[in-house]
């Protein structure tokens, strides 16, 4: 939750103890600019002993509670029939309301299973705005085509739009009309959609969408990686809602999808994922292919352990204090770098801070990659990790042209209970820091470029070095550190 000091000022509130911790370091600006280097200007393959603050992600790195340590010293071991995956099914069943769970080794894993069994050649899979690993198991596991259907001011970074993830109504029912419904794989809807920045849907468009899906007979499926955080801003921002629980609110989403699957690595605090639904016929087209791909039917990839604390992260997990305090930092990191005109994704969502690189580094083209720049540029100028969300992070088409990213993002994410109000200020800090000296970023270009997701392991290189002109004019100011 946020709190009201008495000068007036509000900050995010943490409503927990620390009482385990892992020492971290600043690296000197010399060891930044040489591990940058070194990682051929792409974050992801930095490693944390070079690392300060890490906000590449909140993907398996958020701090889990005592509960859930406790529930992983007491599972049921076993490769068939575990209790522990029954105590999962349970809180599914009271959380989320489904009957029919499987487990799954993580996120991408279900988009596999679910890709696999509905999607074929030629199909196609409208959604609100396509996540990285959703549209290449679309794309690529199914043969289907993603589309985006959102509504046109989606792709605006600065907006008072709070629903910016809402799927278009119109723009479907053209879409089922153009490719007739049976080319329509299913129709996907992201909580909180990642790529536009952690922007929620709202009730009454999931509703409607949902109408859609039902007089056309198209199954709607939900992707709740975000569920948390997309249900808390629905209690803060949709009209009839200000009174509902967020555990109320999950529930209402859940109800609407004939689909679920979610990344456990985020909501749940913990390695692994799920597939549920009160939809039997669709579960069991589903089934036959976890132990081909994942494992039993009861452990779906995931260590037991891992089920265990999946277990207590779901019925934690709408917790408000456990949903907000996410969001709540990033609306005070957001609102920080306002004051100071540096352009970032308003209004703040779910799952990070993210910095608009079209507008901060408007004399890169985007051909040089402003947004993996950016996030380079920040790790040299204050040993942050974000993540570069924008052309890096897109496929090149069929004759390997380049596709231009809707938006370019450097995305800061909040891992949940792991970073305070003053490792906040700092990245504020070095953020204004680099904005006041943004003309000395240049562009990137790539020097080994792997065939699919890229993003993950390629190597860039600075355009004229600028890596180096910019930590010397950060040492000039700044000092070492
Ligand atoms: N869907 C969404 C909305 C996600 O944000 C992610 C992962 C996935 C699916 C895939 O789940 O990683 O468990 O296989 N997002 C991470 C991120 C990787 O950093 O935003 P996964």
């Amino acid at each position: 939750m946020s709190i009201k000091l008495t000068s007036g000022k509000e900050i995010p509130i943490e409503m927990h103890k620390t009482r385990m911790v892992q020492k971290v370091s600043l690296p000197p600006i010399e060891q930044r600019l040489r591990a940058i280097g070194e990682a051929g200007y792409n974050t992801f393959q930095l490693k944390t002993k070079d690392i300060f603050l890490d906000m590449l992600t909140d993907s398996g790195v958020n701090a889990m509670s005592d509960n859930q340590y406790a529930a992983m010293m007491r599972v049921d071991d076993a490769y068939a029939g575990s209790m522990t995956f029954y105590e999962f099914a349970d809180a599914v069943k009271d959380v989320l309301g489904y009957n029919y769970v499987m487990n799954v080794h993580q996120g991408r894993a279900a988009e596999h299973l679910i890709s696999k069994v509905f999607a074929k050649q030629g199909d196609v899979v409208p959604t609100n705005y396509h996540f990285t690993t959703t549209k290449v198991h679309i794309e690529l596991t199914g043969g289907a085509t993603c589309l985006e259907i959102y509504y046109d001011d989606a792709l605006k970074t600065e907006s008072t739009n709070p629903f910016k993830g809402n799927m278009d109504p119109q723009k479907l029912k053209n879409t089922i009309k153009k490719w007739g419904k049976e080319k329509v794989a299913y129709v996907r809807m992201e909580a909180t959609t990642n790529l536009l920045g952690g922007q929620p849907f709202s009730m009454a468009n999931l509703k409607e969408i949902k109408q859609i899906c039902k007089e056309t007979g198209l199954i709607l499926v939900l992707d709740g990686s975000l569920l948390c955080e997309n249900a808390y801003l629905i209690r803060q921002r949709e009209k009839g809602y200000e009174n509902k629980t967020v555990a109320e609110i999950v529930k209402e989403i859940c109800s609407i999808a004939d689909l679920f699957y979610m990344s456990g690595r985020k909501n749940t605090c913990v390695r692994g994922g799920c597939i549920a639904t009160n939809n039997k016929e669709l579960f069991e087209k589903i089934q036959p292919w976890l132990p081909v791909y994942e494992g039993f039917f009861t452990y779906g990839g995931m260590s037991q352990r891992e089920v265990a604390a999946m277990a207590v992260g779901m019925r934690e997990m709408v917790d408000p204090d456990v949903a907000g305090c996410a969001v709540e930092q990033i609306k005070y990191f957001v609102n920080r770098l306002k004051e100071t005109k540096v352009p970032v994704v308003t209004p703040p969502g779910g799952l990070a801070c993210h910095l608009d690189a079209k507008k901060f580094l408007p004399h890169i083209p985007q051909a040089e990659y402003p947004a993996g720049a950016l996030t380079a540029a920040l790790y040299i100028a204050s040993g942050i990790r974000s993540m570069e969300r924008g052309t890096i992070s897109m496929e090149r088409d069929k004759d390997g042209k380049e596709v231009f990213a809707d938006l370019e993002l450097c995305r800061l994410a909040l891992p949940r209970r792991v970073y305070s109000v003053s490792h906040m200020e700092y990245a504020v800090d070095r953020i204004n820091w680099l904005y006041r000296h943004r003309d000395l970023i240049k562009g990137l270009k790539f020097v080994f470029e792997p065939p699919v997701l890229r993003f993950f392991i390629g190597k860039l290189e600075a355009i004229d070095n600028w890596g180096r002109d910019l930590a010397e004019a950060y040492k000039k100011e700044v000092g070492n550190h």
